[in-house]
């Protein structure tokens, strides 16, 4: 593997980043961070949906410029992806200049290409959704399932886009790769949408929307939102109708592009039928994640339970983003619901990340220290007993992020963390050094740290930071590609002094944690 990209869906900018965002950019900085231990060249995308009458309507009532109340949103977003550590290669806006531009020439090109012309329209629009309804889509009552709220009936003359020119073609692709939608069981949706789609609306008189991009040759007419948001995927890395820049053909097609179940509709059917009419490659794969709820209960302003992930670092004075990254990353399995709770939250990174985990190494590393000065002498470098169990589960967390299954590939590496807790209490090296038999408890205690060294790995795309504070107190290279892990990167010689042994994470209801508040 040379090249991986990946995408999340861009964010609204209308209000604040809250925990459902974030639930889907951590997971995807998770397999982002995962295939930079695969591969020379993996880059990551995400950004903000700036266009689109919602926005225009807000800023009106705040007595701003559409571009000022983006501006300002645009950078809650950064600020909160920062403080959770998403370490993104690129943030495209969809005001960004470059990204305005391309988006006319696509629009010019899929016109001349005749993909796109101009109909006299009445039809349902939710402005919550962005996007035109059809009567079947509406709840028994007229309303629109999502927003709960009634279209409005809307009569226009816009620019259409022929997705039903590209139906068997996208049914064809559904079926004959059977991985493109992840999880799978969610492609026979996608079927039934496709029996009965239409053309969609692509474009919006000016009159009624004018926060968005104009089609070039008919100003009078505004590129509309889906249209816009999704060329986001290309424009950000150099596509050009007159030409590509390097970087667009080096990483396109994407190799998974990352988006809530909510909007798989238009990711799997609108976006695959742009790209067709593009003649683009199509992206290796979509992962449509599920719903994070708070408390079980659908996160809403009106139930006023909104969580932002910012807030929850504060409320447990969190130094470091990384119990939630892990509790987020870990809380539903590949494309199914998930939920966030304060006690779970806390219950569950105190059990795998500080007493699982954490106090493993600590007490290793201590132990270490009492018996040996630090010292891990040549003749404990035999063979690991527990290697053969550390590299089978390098190989199982591999293969799970082969299928994006982020939270199972987790509770692997928990697994790896108990058996190796197993081993030590099956060992007992405090009874090895009681009978003086120093050699055979050197060895389980260098056994422990080499599977902590490939743990220290596997853990670091969840939780970078404490995996960074493993590898300095294990003396390892967290850049070692996941191909080459073993267990004999811990080297003979002196490795830690009493004073530099550290917990890597203190339990979230600890006195020393309650002290640094
Ligand atoms: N702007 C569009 C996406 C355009 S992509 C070309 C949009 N924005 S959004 O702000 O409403 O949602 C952004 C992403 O966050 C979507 O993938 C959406 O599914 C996800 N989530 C929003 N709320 C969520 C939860 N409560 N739980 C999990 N993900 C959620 O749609």
């Amino acid at each position: 593997m040379t090249k991986f990209y990946t995408t999340t869906a861009i964010d609204y900018v209308n209000g604040a980043p809250h925990i459902g965002h974030a639930y889907e950019k951590i997971l995807t900085d998770v397999i982002y961070r995962h295939f930079t231990q695969r591969c020379e060249d993996a880059y990551f995308l995400t950004g903000t949906d700036e266009h689109g009458i919602k926005i225009q309507k807000t800023a009106a009532e705040k007595g701003i410029s559409p571009k000022e109340f983006c501006d300002m949103n645009a950078q809650k977003f950064k600020d909160a992806w920062k403080a959770l550590d998403i370490d993104y290669s690129q943030f495209i806006r969809t005001t960004d200049e470059q990204h305005e531009k391309i988006v006319q020439k696509i629009f010019k090109k899929l016109v001349e290409k005749g993909d796109i012309y101009k109909h006299s329209y009445t039809g349902l629009y939710c402005s919550g959704c962005e996007a035109f309804l059809s009567e079947k889509d509406l709840t028994e009552d007229g309303l629109c399932p999502d927003h709960q709220k009634k279209p409005e009936v809307v009569e226009e003359e816009n620019y259409f886009f022929k997705l039903t020119k590209y139906k068997d073609a996208i049914i064809k692709h559904i079926k004959t790769n059977p991985d493109f939608i992840v999880p799978s069981f969610r492609a026979n949706e996608v079927i039934n949408q496709l029996e009965d789609i239409e053309d969609i609306s692509v474009s919006r008189v000016k009159t009624n929307v004018n926060w968005g991009i104009p089609v070039l040759d008919d100003p009078e007419q505004v590129i509309y939102v889906w249209i816009d948001a999704l060329s986001n995927y290309i424009t950000a890395i150099g596509y050009d109708p007159d030409g590509n820049s390097d970087k667009f053909e080096k990483l396109w097609p994407a190799d998974v592009q990352v988006i809530g179940k909510d909007i798989l509709k238009f990711h799997s059917i609108y976006w695959i039928a742009i790209l067709m009419a593009l003649e683009l490659p199509l992206p290796k794969h979509i992962l449509a994640h599920g719903w994070i709820t708070i408390d079980q209960t659908k996160m809403s302003k009106s139930l006023g339970n909104v969580i932002s992930p910012t807030a929850v670092l504060e409320a447990f004075n969190l130094d470091i983003p990384d119990p939630l990254r892990y509790y987020m990353a870990s809380a539903a399995p590949c494309g199914k619901d998930g939920n966030y709770s304060d006690e779970d939250f806390k219950e569950k990174v105190n059990a795998h990340l500080a007493n699982s985990m954490g106090n493993l190494l600590n007490r290793t590393l201590s132990m270490l220290v009492k018996y040996f000065d630090g010292d891990i002498k040549p003749e404990f470098l035999n063979k690991n007993e527990l290697e053969k169990q550390a590299l089978e589960t390098v190989k199982a967390v591999k293969h799970h992020f082969d299928y994006f299954e982020v939270q199972e590939a987790a509770q692997k590496i928990i697994e790896l963390v108990d058996i190796t807790n197993k081993y030590v209490t099956d060992n007992a090296p405090w009874t090895l050094a009681k009978e003086e038999k120093m050699d055979k408890c050197g060895e389980v205690l260098t056994n422990v740290l080499q599977v902590m060294t490939v743990i220290s790995s596997l853990i670091y795309p969840y939780c970078p930071n404490i995996a960074s504070r493993m590898a300095e107190q294990l003396g390892y290279d967290l850049d070692i590609k996941l191909d080459d892990i073993n267990c004999r990167y811990l080297k003979a010689g002196h490795l830690i002094n009493k004073d530099d042994i550290k917990p890597v994470f203190l339990r979230m209801d600890s006195e020393l944690a309650d002290k640094k508040k």
